[in-house]
């Protein structure tokens, strides 16, 4: 099989697709829209005549919107959707016949088999009442069938439903609680986890809380994946980058932090907290255990939310190389949660776990 394989591309918003998809759905919405204000706004408004400028058009849209870029989704990615439709259209007009999308880091698409376990419990707890018929049994494992009822168990009325506790159901939160107090051997509370649909949207709401405006800087690490600088573009805040050295695999030295948040002190902006992607994204490095004591003295000096993106927990490549919490590291310095603000972010779409985050 012959694969067309792409890569990342630029560009959140291609502006050429957004205005296109502006401009069909622009009668639409302008009909719906002087519809119901003629209604509310004026009586004899049923005379009107339409106006003619579109409701919206990216030049009113929210500038804070169009100034996120998200690199995974762009130009690369609307050429291969186009070839893709080519090869649909008029098979064997290119000399590959399959694309494979590696902008987004789905292992699906590279054929990767799901867990099943994961797919049979979520199946098993959206729909209890097969869980009481002979064929179950057959069908599913004794393993994901017992994993839902304790589930099920945990969750008021025995079903999943649209809405649950704010934070997440409590019964699956204490289940994340004892996996991080059993990876760290450091107590864990359950009512410090936040269950969210991604950690993108954790992320999104840490930097909703912490900027209050454009005078608010949050330290990122460049390289960084680009849900950071989306985020702090969309939610108006100044993104301070501080640089990972390639010659030392991507290090990050605290005192080049420390240069940069001098630098943009000087401009007048109240840094509020440091991002580390650790397991770093895109540069796969590794921080040593010194090195992230360092980081968290260094948070703890100078007032800063520690940030630590820790999606990869489970992704590391090298023998030599281990994983450590930044919980964990924080802790065993002897710093409890009045000593650092600390938020970690880790994600079930890497294959593993739920979607949460944890301050602590
Ligand atoms: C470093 C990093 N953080 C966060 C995310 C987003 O995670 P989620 O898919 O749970 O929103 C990704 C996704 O690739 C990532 O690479």
């Amino acid at each position: 099989m012959r694969r067309f394989v792409i890569g990342r591309g630029r560009n959140f918003l291609n502006r050429s697709h957004q205005q296109n998809l502006l401009s069909s759905s622009s009668s639409h919405c302008q009909s719906r829209f002087l519809s119901s204000t003629s209604v509310i706004d004026s009586p004899s408004s049923s005379s009107m005549a339409p106006t003619s400028s579109p409701a919206i058009t990216v030049d009113s849209l929210n500038p804070k919107v169009l100034k996120c870029e998200y690199a995974v989704r762009g130009e690369i990615v609307s050429i291969a959707q186009r070839l893709q439709q080519e090869l649909q259209t008029n098979p064997g007009s290119h000399s590959f016949d399959e694309i494979l999308y590696c902008n987004i880091g789905n292992p699906q698409s590279l054929g990767q088999q799901p867990i099943t376990f994961f797919r049979e419990v979520l199946a098993l707890c959206d729909h209890p009442s097969i869980l009481d018929r002979s064929e179950t049994q057959g069908l599913f494992s004794a393993d994901s069938i017992e994993r839902a009822w304790q589930i099920l168990d945990q969750i008021p009325g025995r079903a999943t439903g649209a809405y649950s506790h704010s934070q997440g159901i409590k019964g699956l939160r204490d289940t994340i609680a004892a996996g991080i107090e059993a990876r760290d051997g450091f107590p864990a509370d359950p009512n410090d986890i936040f269950l969210t649909d991604g950690a993108s949207p954790a992320v999104h709401m840490m930097m909703q809380l912490l900027i209050r405006s454009e005078n608010d800087g949050i330290l990122c690490p460049i390289p960084q994946y680009p849900l950071y600088s989306a985020s702090i573009a969309l939610h108006g805040g100044t993104l301070v980058p501080y640089y990972l050295d390639e010659a030392t695999g991507w290090g990050l030295e605290t005192s080049e932090v420390k240069k940069q948040l001098e630098a943009a002190k000087a401009k007048g902006i109240t840094v509020r907290a440091l991002v580390v992607i650790n397991p770093g994204n895109p540069t796969g490095q590794v921080l040593a255990e010194e090195n992230q004591r360092a980081i968290v003295d260094f948070c703890k000096k100078e007032g800063l939310v520690l940030l630590a993106d820790e999606v990869y927990q489970e992704n590391v490549y090298v023998p030599e190389k281990k994983f450590h919490s930044f919980k964990k590291v924080s802790r065993s310095m002897g710093y409890g949660e009045k000593d650092i603000s600390l938020v970690s972010f880790q994600s079930v779409s890497k294959g593993r776990y739920f979607h949460f985050f944890s301050k602590w």
